[in-house]
């Protein structure tokens, strides 16, 4: 292996050795031994592997100061999904976000403002952003994600004193220091992942406070969750899309879903202060913006699974399969798409005024 190594380092000619990546370093006993003295003028060499214990074994038995040693696939997408959805979300949305969620807060009277819960932060820009500055007096929002990726990125970009993020399935089981704890809970473009509503409804009951308030502001139907069914009957991504019905949401394809959550949002204790559906024009910039956007929300474990090879062709197939769907193309390049919006609003009932 070393003579094959000298051979080959004296073909590469025009290109420096100033940092490099040894793939798949196993024990690291290669790369320090024997890469590390072929590269003598070298700042740093990056020696990854999948398997956590090869990796630490490297660290401590072939450590040196210019080899990093690190715990990688590389053959996986990295997740830039959290930088990408933020950049990517159409302007439009987070100002519908902020207007209804001005309009709803000026309905909540008869509660405080001292503790909040945000359910499905994501990366964290709503709850800093818009949700902290429309509460003022706050003492703290707790901001919640099933997705640790999307927490951390949350508290390393739109970290602030009065929130804490944290990874936390609400949908099944809360710490139970949360009994009756928060004065509102809040769910932006969250509400649609809840898959047992009258299990979540329960759950809402134990730990808000009575007098307190739910208010979702939500999506009930979207064509990319057409575009997601559609791409799990063709023959080429079918086997990605297994599985794929979890993440549509049952108002996607149910008619008259608000009347029934009203009767629902009754029977465990709730006041309906609104709960309603209306269209909404969700306005993209550019194909560019509309693909990456697309990208960033579909779900990570079908992403995960299609090879980076066929990655580019699999988007092309998803953006033809959107043509169909409700797509009005403007004249000055932008674009519009309809998406149904659920406005929830609920007071848990104060039965003790
Ligand atoms: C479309 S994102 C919205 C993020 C953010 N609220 C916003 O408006 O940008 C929905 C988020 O809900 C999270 N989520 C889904 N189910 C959840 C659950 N059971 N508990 C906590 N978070 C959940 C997802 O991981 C995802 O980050």
């Amino acid at each position: 292996m070393e003579s094959r190594l000298s051979h080959y380092v004296s073909k590469m000619i025009r290109c420096n050795w100033n940092i490099f990546l040894d793939f798949r370093c196993c024990s690291g006993e290669v790369t320090k031994n024997m890469l590390l003295s072929h590269c003598r003028n070298l700042t740093k060499i990056i020696a990854v592997d999948v398997q956590p214990a090869f990796v630490d074994f490297a660290k401590e038995t072939f450590g040196h100061e210019r080899i990093e040693y690190m715990g990688l696939d590389i053959t996986e997408k990295m997740n830039t999904k959290p930088a990408q959805y933020c950049s990517n979300r159409p302007g439009n949305v987070l100002e519908c976000i902020d207007s209804r969620l001005s309009h709803y807060v000026s309905k909540m009277t008869g509660s405080n403002w001292d503790v909040v819960l945000d359910f499905g932060c994501g990366p964290g820009d709503v709850t800093k952003n818009i949700l902290l500055s429309h509460c003022p007096n706050v003492t703290k929002i707790i901001a919640v994600d099933v997705q640790s990726a999307l927490v951390d990125f949350a508290k390393e970009t739109f970290g602030h004193e009065r929130i804490e993020y944290m990874v936390l399935d609400i949908t099944e089981k809360t710490p139970s220091q949360w009994s009756k704890m928060f004065d509102k809970v809040f769910a932006f473009l969250s509400f649609h992942y809840v898959r047992d509503v009258r299990k979540f409804l329960n759950i809402l009951h134990d730990i808000l406070k009575p007098g307190g308030y739910f208010l979702s502001i939500g999506i009930a139907s979207a064509p990319a969750f057409s575009v997601w069914l559609e791409m799990s009957l063709k023959e080429e991504w079918k086997q990605y899309f297994i599985g794929i019905e979890k993440y549509i949401p049952v108002t996607h394809v149910l008619k008259d879903y608000c009347n029934g959550f009203k009767k629902l949002a009754k029977e465990c204790g709730f006041v309906p202060i609104a709960v309603t559906s209306s269209l909404e024009s969700v306005i993209f910039d550019s194909e560019k913006q509309f693909i990456d956007f697309h990208e960033s929300v579909l779900p990570e474990e079908i992403v995960k699974q299609i090879p980076l090879e066929n990655f580019d062709k699999f988007l092309d197939d998803y953006r033809k399969a959107f043509q169909k769907y409700e797509v009005t193309y403007n004249t000055d390049g932008t674009f519009a798409v309809q998406h149904t919006v659920l406005e929830i609003c609920l007071q848990f009932e104060n039965t003790t005024s």
